[in-house]
């Protein structure tokens, strides 16, 4: 067996197909170029929940529901006292999360889709010593979430690349948040529960953990012409460039493109400065090419996190917020994948070998 378990086939799923060799990424029946000009996060929420819950609806009906919800987890941000502001952002928004209901319903189902969005910048504005902003039920949620950070609404350029992130990483295959989700499903636990151990498993380094080390690794390395030597050093001391590699992918990851073209409209109305987006292309140019060098066997290309933290940078998000804020468009995914989990109604449990050893004989 291999520890990864990557030539193991655990379930089957109509929700999402990631082709590792053709660099594509099927959602539901459509692919991923198609739903970022096209579909709004609310939109791409209702195809994943569609035929899931025990109610159908579209994607305006959704969106009003959505809001609601938001409206009604706000009061759970009381909840967060000194010891839970203590923790990193991504924790304490797990751990107000933790107070929501189990249930396998769709009002629990949407108010685990609402939480994140709300508990997030509630946190992150409570750890800078300010008061949370409530929800507004007239926006969408990439735009509420924005308002609820700043206190202000955000331009439209800014919506527009915060939708467009939250629908590029709504859903992803059997990653390992997904799997923790599904396994929870089969236990019949609930989607809180489901939900919860997702978050567990995506605020990892090697899942969702690595963006904020992005952005570390381009201040440290400052300059374009500092690249090469930077990354090399880097390598010779074993360690992983952040931002490059990937399970399944073997060519470039499509949701970095979708990405990278999400910044464009920042970058020309100027609402980002364009020297960090100039370094980060110097960088991702040098780091393939000694990646290239380095590792001739096993093709490494740009995954979905480089681009993320520069998104996530040019909206106003703090570095240590940015697996908050991949958890907020992941819990979609995460939920649709609970509920077809859940609707199969088998209990996951796999077998392992024994290599220990044998008790002595008597
Ligand atoms: N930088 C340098 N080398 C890398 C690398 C990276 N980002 N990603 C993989 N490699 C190398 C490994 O060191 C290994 O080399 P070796 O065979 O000489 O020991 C080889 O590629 C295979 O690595 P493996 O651990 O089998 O790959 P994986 O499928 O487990 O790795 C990731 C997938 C994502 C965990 C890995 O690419 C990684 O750690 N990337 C950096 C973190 C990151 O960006 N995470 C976000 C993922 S979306």
């Amino acid at each position: 067996m291999k520890n990864g378990l990557e030539d193991v086939i655990a379930a089957e799923t109509q929700l999402s197909d990631v082709d590792g060799e053709g660099g594509r990424l099927i959602i539901r029946g459509v692919s991923l170029d198609h739903l970022v000009a096209d579909c709004s996060y609310e939109g791409v929420a209702a195809l994943l929940l569609d035929g899931l819950m025990e109610r159908s609806f579209d994607e305006a009906q959704l969106r009003e529901w959505l809001a609601k919800a938001r409206a009604g987890t706000f009061h759970h941000v009381e909840a967060a006292d000194a010891s839970i502001l203590a923790l990193p952002p991504v924790d304490a928004m797990r751990a107000l999360i933790a107070r929501l209901p189990d249930g396998e319903d769709f009002d629990t189902a949407l108010s685990l889709l609402a939480a994140p969005a709300v508990f997030l910048p509630a946190v992150l504005r409570l750890q800078r010593g300010e008061k949370p902003i409530a929800p507004d039920v007239s926006l969408p949620q990439a735009a509420d979430i924005l308002r609820m950070l700043t206190g202000q609404l955000p331009t439209r350029e800014q919506t527009a690349a915060l939708d467009t992130y939250l629908v590029t990483i709504s859903d992803h295959g059997l990653n390992a948040s997904t799997f923790a989700s599904r396994v929870i499903a089969s236990t019949q636990a609930g989607l809180t529960s489901s939900v919860l151990a997702a978050v567990s498993a995506l605020k990892g380094p090697l899942h969702g953990g690595a963006p904020g080390p992005v952005l570390d690794m381009l201040d440290s390395i400052g300059a374009a012409e500092n690249a090469g030597r930077w990354l090399g050093e880097a390598l010779d001391r074993g360690e992983r460039l952040m931002g490059f590699g990937h399970r399944i992918y073997r060519v470039r990851d499509p949701r970095a493109d979708a990405l990278k073209g999400a910044l464009r409209p920042l970058i020309a109305s100027e609402q980002v400065d364009s020297t960090r987006g100039a370094l980060a292309e110097a960088v991702e140019a040098a780091a393939l090419a000694i990646l290239k060098a380095r590792k001739p066997d096993r093709p490494l290309d740009v995954n979905v996190e480089f681009y993320t933290a520069l998104l996530l940078e040019a909206l106003g998000f703090p570095r240590d917020a940015f697996t908050g804020v991949f958890a907020i468009g992941r819990t979609v995914g995460w939920l649709a994948h609970a509920r077809e989990q859940a609707l199969d109604g088998r209990l996951i449990r796999p077998g392992s070998v024994y290599i220990g050893p044998l008790p002595a004989a008597a």
